[in-house]
């Protein structure tokens, strides 16, 4: 199968990137093709500009790739820490420019954007590892799940 796999890290002897390569290193040697993106390697241009609004908007050449990729995977894997309760800024960037209508997800034909999506993606399941430094009983009590809110 084909998967996606996404990092928002920029410290590449961190406990993030030990996780990416272990589950890429692991996908690999299952006979699957990954498609490995280090947003922080790559220097991925978080901001989103007022020309990628339209959806047959013509697309940076990094953009436009990760948007073909995302929407042929089979699988996605999103590796990042938790900032803020957040993604960092990078990977929330990325969201913004790939997870695009046209390529994730469309709206009905009479239907100006308040209404449900429906999806374009192929893959069925996707994976996220979110590290962090707070404890479990911390998190669920004070600050809840960043996964759930977010
Ligand atoms: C800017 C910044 C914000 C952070 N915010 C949080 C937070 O809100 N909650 C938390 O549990 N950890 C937070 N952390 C800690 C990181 O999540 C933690 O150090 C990281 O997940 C460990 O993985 P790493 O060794 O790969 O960096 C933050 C760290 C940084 C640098």
């Amino acid at each position: 199968m084909k998967i996606s796999m996404i990092i928002g890290h920029p410290d590449t002897e961190s406990f993030n990137h030990a996780i990416a390569l272990a589950a890429a290193e692991r996908l690999t040697a299952d006979g699957h093709a990954v498609w490995f993106h280090d947003l922080y390697q790559e220097r991925f241009d978080p901001l989103l500009y007022a020309e990628e609004f339209p959806q047959n908007a013509r697309l940076p050449f990094l953009v436009d790739e990760h948007c073909c990729q995302i929407a042929l995977a089979n699988g996605i894997v999103i590796v990042h820490p938790n900032w803020w309760g957040q993604p960092p800024a990078i990977l929330k960037g990325w969201i913004d420019r790939v997870i695009r209508p046209g390529v994730a997800y469309r709206f009905e034909e009479d239907d100006s954007g308040e209404g449900v999506p429906v999806r374009l993606l192929a893959a069925k399941a996707a994976v996220v590892f979110n590290t962090s430094n707070t404890s479990d009983q911390r998190e669920g009590t004070v600050f809840g799940d960043p996964l759930e809110r977010i």
